[in-house]
């Protein structure tokens, strides 16, 4: 207790000789004015620093899971930096006033994959800037030792980090496809199949694009754009599926009630979804069926007349297409 009390003494002593509260917004990095002892390093570091979320499960290649747990830092300026991979990076102002800035500036969250490389460790949902989150983009180059080598702030509250190490310097070190475990490589397989399929085989539809009538110019048709799009997707819908990147949160792209337009990318996707439809169609007409409703069968093959909205059909159809039959009926 006395110790305690000699503590809050010492610390009200430092207070009253360190800078004024003025200062504070000298400093480059707090914007808001900390609560008093909320980073105060007299108290023990938990306390101090409070995580919005725990770090994302450790991925990515398995050579690089021992860096976990540990940490790295930099002192440049007045700043100490610590990167943990797979957790967090933090910052911490060298001073010795009571209010010296500590902030985190990133959880482990997901890996950056371009041309099918691990490019580096995005750590967001830092400590508030203004409206948005600290977050850094660490990059892994090879180096003799493991070491944090650079930190700069490229734009307002983003930083991006240089971690040297020589995990990364065997050039397949950070290729994505050996550290897929065998089920996801044969996704990717049958991916990279689809795709060839796609560019090379003239009856293969591309998303309602269908190659043109003849040999020759079917020969010289290429996938539009969007086709590549849809390998794109199966690949980050892998990627996701292997814990590498997170699906990007609904209510953040995707607009309060707004619904998504199904869109075939490929062949699979369209197939899956016209299973899907003929069991709701078997459903649905088994509720018909139920209720003593009749209903007409829609012609399998030839649905043109069915689409058209111009062609007259007869009561009973409609009703099943608009279905305002159903709309008293309790289902
Ligand atoms: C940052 O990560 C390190 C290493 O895993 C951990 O000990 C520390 O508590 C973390 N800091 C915060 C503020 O989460
Ligand atoms: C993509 O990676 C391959 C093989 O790793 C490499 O040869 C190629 O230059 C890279 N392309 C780009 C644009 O980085």
């Amino acid at each position: 207790m006395a110790a305690r009390l000699a503590g809050v003494l010492l610390l009200l002593g430092l207070a009253a000789r360190g800078p004024a509260p003025a200062a504070a917004a000298k400093m480059k990095v707090v914007e808001e004015p900390n609560a008093f002892g909320l980073n105060n390093p007299f108290l023990p570091q938990t306390s101090r620093l409070q995580p919005k979320r725990d770090p994302s499960p450790v991925s990515g290649p398995a050579h690089l899971f021992r860096l976990s747990g540990k940490c790295f830092s930099l002192v440049e300026s007045t700043y100490k930096y610590e990167f943990c991979p797979f957790h967090n990076v933090t910052q911490h102002e060298q001073t010795f006033r009571w209010n010296a800035y500590s902030g985190i500036l990133g959880i482990w969250h997901e890996w950056e994959i371009s041309n099918n490389t691990f490019g580096g460790m995005w750590m967001r949902d830092g400590d508030s800037c203004r409206s948005r989150s600290r977050q850094s983009k660490v990059e892994l180059t090879c180096g003799k030792s493991n070491r944090l080598a650079h930190v700069s702030e490229p734009s307002t509250c983003v930083y991006a980090l240089t971690f040297e190490t020589p995990l990364v310097c065997h050039p397949h070190s950070l290729l994505v496809y050996p550290a897929l475990p065998p089920s996801l490589q044969r996704r990717w397989d049958r991916a990279e199949q689809d795709l060839a399929d796609e560019l090379i085989t003239a009856q293969v539809r591309c998303g309602g694009n269908t190659p043109p009538a003849g040999r020759g110019a079917a020969r010289s048709w290429r996938c539009p754009p969007h086709c590549l799009q849809g390998y794109n997707k199966l690949l980050r819908a892998l990627f996701e599926d292997a814990g590498y990147l997170k699906t990007p949160q609904e209510s953040e792209s995707v607009p309060e009630g707004g619904a998504k337009v199904p869109a075939f990318q490929t062949l699979e996707d369209c197939s899956e979804a016209h299973r899907q439809l003929a069991k709701e169609l078997r459903r649905l007409k088994s509720v018909l069926t139920q209720h003593g409703i009749p209903h007409t069968r829609p012609a399998e093959t030839s649905s043109s007349e069915h689409v058209d909205p111009k062609t007259p059909t007869d009561g009973t159809a409609e009703q099943l297409r608009g279905d305002p039959g159903l709309r008293g009926n309790t289902l």
